[in-house]
């Protein structure tokens, strides 16, 4: 019984990146939806989902799937598809983002062109990413990371002037805005996560965002085999009688992968997307705070902030390594997870070493071997945070 207590007592000294994030009313719905059903694979708790995230998001078309990944190369090969894109055309990334961010590109036969970030809100160095634009170059595809917003007008104005496609990653920074508009509305495609550690989960799972019709079309096509009857139903007569020699049931209209999500993963999302806003609004109260904890340590630390972020984490930025690696050791001594900035350096990955020097990527650079995250979420709070304090003071003295 002691030895329990004990083992719970040391369970909660942990500060973890995510907790039970499904909380009982979830598990509740999953439940009772099971029992009531026996249509588990792709249908109407999907298409509900879809127009809730919709509703939210305030776009006009949502595609769920099973990643935050999936939906990345979804929305690469709908982009590439219908924009008559050639293999080796070339698509600006951010040399700091997760990797399934670039991968799609390379496997839609785009070519990724890496472009430094900046240490404010952690998008492009914005002045890089306007010298980076070449006669191939067909898109910036931006990164939200960590919850900080992106520079979109910026990035639109860079955009517009030479006529690329801007695509939005959400995948870390659901509910973050500019002005009031959230990311994903700001270019012609956008996607999202809700993989357990994110503002909200489906335990996998990822949405595709769109307000073009045709592109909404198509990546409801790619998701499931390139089928003609994902399409709308009003749109099936016609289909049917274009191609009168193939059974419509089995009729494919493109290429296409099977990355369909679940009823179970809609029903958990429409449970989350009700506390969403909360689970957003916990999150940036913590970081607020965090930031006044933090704001002591100035001269040893960046403290990167910004109207609109939903904090996806909580980032320590050191301006000298050393520093850093203390703090590590602490970290680990009180059992608290950590990460690195998301990918790191990107360039320092096997798979991208073609694309570039890492030691070019100056910023990433930094991120890579100075900068660190810990969870960030709605289990913690004010008493969680103040145990920064005494951290802080064994790494930094005073
Ligand atoms: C910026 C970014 N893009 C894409 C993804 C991929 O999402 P998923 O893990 O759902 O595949 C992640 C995952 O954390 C991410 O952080």
């Amino acid at each position: 019984m002691k030895r329990a207590k004990s083992r719970d007592e040391e369970r909660r000294s942990l500060w973890k990146l995510q907790e039970d994030i499904l909380e009982p009313a979830d598990l509740d719905a999953l439940v009772d939806f099971i029992r009531t059903t026996s249509r588990f694979t792709q249908f109407v708790k999907v298409r509900a989902f879809e127009e809730a995230w919709s509703s939210w998001q305030n776009c006009r078309y949502s595609v769920f799937v099973n990643s935050g990944s999936s939906a990345n190369l979804v929305m690469m090969s709908v982009m590439k598809q219908t924009r008559g894109w050639a293999d080796g055309d070339e698509v600006l990334v951010p040399a700091v983002t997760w990797v399934t961010n670039i991968t799609p590109v390379i496997q839609c036969g785009l070519r990724p062109v890496f472009v430094d970030v900046n240490l404010q809100d952690f998008s492009f160095d914005y002045d890089a990413l306007e010298r980076a634009v070449g006669p191939r170059t067909r898109a910036i595809l931006v990164t939200h990371l960590i919850g900080f917003p992106a520079d979109m007008p910026r990035i639109r104005a860079i955009a517009g002037a030479r006529g690329l496609t801007v695509l939005e990653d959400c995948c870390e920074s659901h509910g973050a805005h500019l002005g009031g508009v959230k990311v994903g509305n700001h270019g012609s495609c956008s996607t999202f996560s809700f993989y357990w550690g994110h503002h909200m989960t489906t335990v996998e799972g990822g949405m595709v965002c769109t307000d073009d019709e045709a592109l909404y079309h198509l990546a409801l096509l790619k998701r499931s085999h390139g089928l003609a009857r994902e399409l709308p139903a009003r749109l099936h007569p016609e289909l049917g009688r274009e191609h009168p020699d193939v059974d419509f049931n089995f009729l494919f209209l493109t290429d296409g992968f099977n990355v369909r999500n679940t009823e179970f993963g809609a029903v958990l999302g429409l449970a989350q997307l009700r506390k969403l806003d909360g689970y957003i609004e916990k999150r940036n109260a913590n970081h607020r705070r965090f930031l006044e904890i933090l704001a002591a340590y100035r001269e040893h630390l960046l403290l990167p902030d910004k109207p609109g972020v939903s904090s996806f984490c909580l980032p320590f930025l050191f301006r000298e390594r050393p520093r850093m690696e203390r703090f590590l050791g602490v970290l680990r001594a009180r059992r608290i997870e950590f990460r690195p900035i998301i990918g790191g350096n990107l360039l320092r990955q096997p798979p991208f070493a073609p694309f570039g020097r890492p030691a070019d990527f100056p910023n990433a650079e930094f991120l890579h071997t100075n900068a660190c995250y810990i969870g960030n979420n709605q289990f913690v709070g004010p008493t969680r945070l103040a145990r920064l304090r005494p951290l802080l003071r064994e790494t930094f003295g005073g």
